[in-house]
């Protein structure tokens, strides 16, 4: 039987070979910290059963560079212990040192934040489920870290008690960022979140830069669950959230990079479509596995999905113009000179609900 310090021995020499953990103090947390304590009510495996601790191979799915759904209502995951290479990833991005004090929205399992405690941070972490917040709370204590400060309430407020915070860092997908995270920094601090775009929740980091304005500079492309309440607000010109099935193709035009785009290099070139056309979105076309990048025509019954070989297939009733849309969006992405997703920017301005705003990126430029 391979013990638990063993198996994240092993868990962190995987993280540090693909390049996702690259700082001593993040691979020392993430050897530190049991995850399998705070899953210990269990979680949805990759097959939908859920996997209870007693069950065989439930320290192997604990160490897998994988996302654990650990709360589930009416089919759709409400909490989780998020993908450990886009911690590792988030983390390394807040550049933690001793002392420096942060404050985590979506709590989720506690798992995060003990990792942040075990890199010397100053932790407040806040969750809106009750039942969420029971269970990190429990999670914490039996993994024995005592000096992280665990909040029930809507992220949204931030946590003024807290404050200030040199860094706000949100684990849940949400529309815009929350105005009282920038308020709650001190000095040269930033929040890093992954905000809705183009079907994702990539990550930014976002911050006022000198005129008052509010800035975000793309970080590294994400999936997130999206949060409740109004940082999940809808406003208008932003991304769909994604498509139902598409309808069969009626045209396809051919294949443009061979070998097809690697996972980055379609992400990156995804990004890109988003930032020049607010119709791209993820969609299912029929019988796919696996969705694509996709403008999603008006009724959003149909469109161009674009492949990662540059393949366009059109379907809906406006496929030939999507189509052309979307073979004109290749062609800019290649004349740009393919930025990659960290290579954004975006003018942040205020849009959701007017009684609860939340900074949107409006105008997106590539950083020179
Ligand atoms: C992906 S999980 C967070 C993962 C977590 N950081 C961990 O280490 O396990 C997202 C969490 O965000 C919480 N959440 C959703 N909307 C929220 C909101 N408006 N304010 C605070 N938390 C929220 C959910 O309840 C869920 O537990």
């Amino acid at each position: 039987m391979v013990s638990s310090v063993e198996r994240r021995r092993r868990f962190v020499d995987a993280l540090c070979r693909e390049g996702a953990i690259t700082r001593p103090e993040v691979a020392a947390a993430f050897a530190a910290v049991p995850r399998e304590a705070f899953v210990s009510e269990g979680f949805q495996g990759r097959e939908g059963a859920w996997v209870t601790p007693d069950a065989e191979g439930f320290l192997d799915a604990v160490y897998t560079n994988d996302v654990l759904v650990t709360k589930v209502v009416g089919g759709r995951a409400t909490s989780s212990s998020s993908q450990p290479s886009l911690m590792a990833a988030m983390i390394e991005a807040l550049d933690l040192s001793p002392g420096t004090r942060v404050l985590e929205v979506g709590a989720g399992t506690g798992y995060n934040a003990a990792l942040m405690s075990a890199c010397g941070a100053q932790v407040t972490t806040v969750d809106v489920q009750p039942d969420v917040v029971e269970r990190a709370a429990a999670g914490l204590r039996a993994a024995g870290v005592s000096d992280v400060d665990l909040q029930l309430g809507d992220g949204y407020a931030g946590c003024p008690a807290g404050g200030p915070y040199d860094r706000v860092v949100v684990t849940v997908g949400v529309a815009g960022a929350a105005p009282r995270w920038l308020d709650q920094l001190a000095p040269g601090g930033f929040v890093l979140v992954p905000v809705r775009h183009a079907g994702h929740h990539p990550v930014f980091r976002v911050a006022r830069v000198g005129d008052g304005s509010v800035g975000a500079a793309a970080v590294c492309p994400a999936g997130f669950m999206p949060a409740a309440g109004p940082l999940s607000a809808p406003y208008l010109g932003a991304h769909p959230l994604g498509s139902g099935p598409l309808p069969e193709p009626v045209l396809s035009r051919p294949a443009r990079f061979d070998p097809p785009l690697d996972a980055f290099r379609y992400q990156d070139m995804w990004f890109a479509f988003g930032a020049w056309d607010a119709r791209t979105t993820y969609a299912q076309p029929p019988g796919a596995v696996h969705g694509g990048c996709a403008l999603l025509d008006e009724a959003g019954t149909g469109g161009a999905t674009i492949w990662p070989d540059g393949t366009v297939e059109g379907s809906g009733p406006h496929a030939e113009p999507y189509a052309e849309r979307a073979s004109a969006l290749v062609d800019r992405w290649l004349a740009s000179g393919r930025p990659t997703v960290p290579s954004w920017r975006a003018r942040l301005a205020l849009d959701g609900d007017p009684a609860q705003p939340i900074w949107v990126p409006r105008e997106w430029h590539l950083a020179t």
